[in-house]
């Protein structure tokens, strides 16, 4: 069996729900297994959660809940927010499950067997807070270098042997320039160490809570040695098929876990069980609200599943679209090198502007615009050569940040072939290429529903459900090898697609802007209050199709879509336009006018026109593209 791609998150502690911050670096570790499964066909991807911790105790006394049932009440939680955010993993390990209590009783007695683990006398500080024993020197002002109270802890425990491992740490770091990425962790790691490993104790007195050393009940294994152990217990070290999936690939973990832990203790253990070091540990940065940590003594506590609720209360898509929404905004804002900053502002603006108004409408042009002028099949055209070009470029620039395991470059991509898309659309103008009966008509939009299908196997990593919708407009099974992307046979010939569906729909601004009325204006007959004209719901939409009325030469019967709905109008312009004039463009619709019948057609609203001197019809169309359903005042 040739070895797995295997890819891990640290295990969160379950004192707490996930918030948006913890739960990005799951979504982060998630992109990375999809995308390795789409590009190489296999990757596993193991998460789960961290339960012996003191302060994991500490809440569960404090929610006056047994411990056991608290911890698995907070599991449960995380299981089914990592399930509702689509994280594909699989393997979700508890470290209160006796498959990992065991293992590490088992790695405690190796490591005794072979002398790296010894008996001594423990004199220091405890922050309870990250688990951390630390020095005095350490301190600073009386607390931990995070700032947490510290309490003084003097006890007889278990050593293990971390200064013996110091200069073959150094050593690996240096031979493996992937071994620790980004680079400024990688400083980060070399500098502490080279102040000096010392022995770490690895046991603490037992409370009645944590894993028992072996053959000593008096003392529980220290939380950090029993955690880090869950990457090897869970994948059956030491007696299963553990070799398939170890050394893993990519282990990922925030900045604040990684030097003393990760990158030191880990190591140390490991090659204490004469055992291969992961090929790459990533130690991201962190997602501060605004300028703060996320915690929740601050109160900014903001958990993934409501974020997507907000989306789905204000009307922009449902709750499966709005939680990869969610996903990719994680992703836009990924930190690496440096912490990244979440603010709702930003939030609903990459919304509207990249999945919206790029992404989603530019898609639902293009899905409009093979029926109109299509019949709803993608035309047996050629792709263009140097659109093909660009996407592939696109594509290979994102295989090449997944391969340093960088979301953020991988996701900005996004945009990029969302831009190529629209601006094919501006520059080509398919309507023009219609009404001219231009033969060129069929290559534009075979070259656009490419860059479509580029985009959803672009996207599947990230947003797999925004992906499946896309595929369901273009009526085609899920891109599911990455060296599909781009290639040239992505479609079938003459295929027929779904009816347009917007994706996603534009969120309004949160508090309406207060209209300002001139209290001076009097009412009179000629003038009508605000609140009357607003009565008038004015909207963009876009001519789907357009025909003839047999028997009314004046009339033109238009197809509309509107927002998400479709409508059917009635509109005397027929002398001035003919059908292939207004097909494809955008005109402002009356929308809540009431229905009525014309030459046996329902009219569902009116649009706009002005009144030309000859008594013919100029139609009102905006300045420049906005998205269907937009509200005009
Ligand atoms: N239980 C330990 C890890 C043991 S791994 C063997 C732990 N748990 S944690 O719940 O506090 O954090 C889990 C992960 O979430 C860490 O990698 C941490 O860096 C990450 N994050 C927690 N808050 C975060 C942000 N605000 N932003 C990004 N990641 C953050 O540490």
């Amino acid at each position: 069996m040739p070895k797995r791609f295997y890819t891990t998150t640290a295990i969160y502690y379950v004192n707490s729900a996930p918030h948006i911050g913890s739960a990005q670096e799951a979504v982060i570790a998630d992109v990375v297994a999809r995308f390795q499964r789409m590009l190489r066909g296999d990757a596993y991807f193991l998460t789960g959660t961290d339960e012996n911790a003191t302060k994991v105790f500490e809440a569960a006394q404090a929610s006056g809940k047994d411990p056991h049932r608290f911890v698995d009440e907070v599991a449960g939680e995380f299981k089914r927010v990592f399930d509702a955010m689509h994280l594909s993993y699989d393997d979700f390990i508890r470290t209160t499950e006796d498959r990992h209590i065991s293992v590490v009783q088992e790695v405690f007695r190796r490591l005794q067997e072979s002398g790296y683990i010894y008996k001594g006398e423990y004199e220091g500080w405890y922050d309870v807070r990250t688990e951390t024993f630390y020095k005095e020197s350490e301190l600073v002002d009386g607390k931990s270098p995070e700032g947490n109270d510290v309490r003084w802890v003097k006890e007889e425990n278990y050593f293990f042997k971390l200064s013996a491992f110091q200069d073959k740490i150094l050593a690996h770091i240096e031979a493996n320039p992937e071994f620790i990425l980004p680079e400024v962790r990688k400083n980060e790691v070399v500098s502490f160490i080279n102040q000096g490993l010392r022995d770490a104790c690895i046991t603490r007195a037992s409370t009645g809570w944590g894993i028992p050393v072996p053959g000593d009940e008096s003392q529980v294994i220290y939380v950090w040695f029993d955690a880090l152990i869950n990457y090897i217990s869970a994948i059956g070290w030491p007696d299963g098929n553990w070799q398939e999936f170890w050394p893993a690939d990519m282990q990922l973990v925030g900045k604040d876990i990684l030097v003393r832990f990760h990158a030191t203790l880990w190591p140390a253990m490991l090659m204490g069980l004469r055992l291969p070091l992961p090929k790459t540990l990533v130690g991201h940065g962190w997602t501060l609200m605004g300028q703060e940590k996320i915690s929740k003594s601050t109160g900014n506590v903001v958990a993934p599943l409501d974020l997507a609720q907000t989306l789905v209360d204000r009307n922009a898509c449902d709750l499966d679209l709005a939680v990869d929404a969610v996903r990719y905004y994680m992703m836009r804002i990924a930190p690496y090198e440096s912490d990244s900053t979440f603010t709702f502002d930003d939030f609903d603006l990459k919304f509207n502007t990249e999945l919206v108004n790029d992404i989603s409408n530019g898609i639902h042009r293009v899905i409009s615009m093979t029926h109109s002028f299509c019949e709803g099949v993608i035309p047996n055209g050629r792709i263009d050569r140097n659109v093909a070009d660009q996407v592939q470029a696109i594509a290979n620039g994102f295989e090449d940040a997944m391969a340093r395991y960088r979301v953020d470059e991988a996701s900005a991509k996004i945009p990029a072939i969302a831009s190529v898309l629209n601006q094919l659309i501006d520059t080509e103008k398919p309507w023009e290429l219609k009404k001219n009966a231009d033969p060129r008509l069929d290559d534009v939009m075979v070259t656009l529903a490419y860059i479509v299908r580029a985009i959803e196997g672009l996207l599947r990593p990230i947003a797999p459900v925004l992906a499946d919708r896309i595929c369901g407009l273009l009526n085609l099974p899920p891109t599911e090898r990455w060296e599909q992307i781009g290639a040239l046979d992505a479609l079938p010939a003459n295929h027929a697609i779904q009816k347009p569906t917007p994706l996603l729909v534009r969120l309004e601004k949160q508090q309406k802007e207060q209209h300002k009325m001139d209290t001076k204006l009097q009412p009179s007959e000629d003038v009508i209050s605000i609140e009357d004209f607003m009565k008038v719901k004015l909207q963009i939409a876009r001519v789907l199709d357009a025909h003839k009325v047999e028997g009314a030469d004046k009339l033109l019967r238009l197809e509309l879509i509107v927002g998400e709905e479709r409508r059917q109008v009635l509109a005397g312009i027929a002398q001035q336009y003919s059908p292939e004039d207004v097909i494809g463009r955008q005109v402002v619709l009356v929308a809540n006018l009431a229905p009525r019948k014309l030459r046996g057609f329902e009219s569902q609203g009116m649009i706009l026109a002005a009144d030309a001197e000859d008594g013919g019809a100029i139609l009102l169309m905006p300045d420049k593209e906005a998205p269907e359903g937009t509200s005009v005042h």
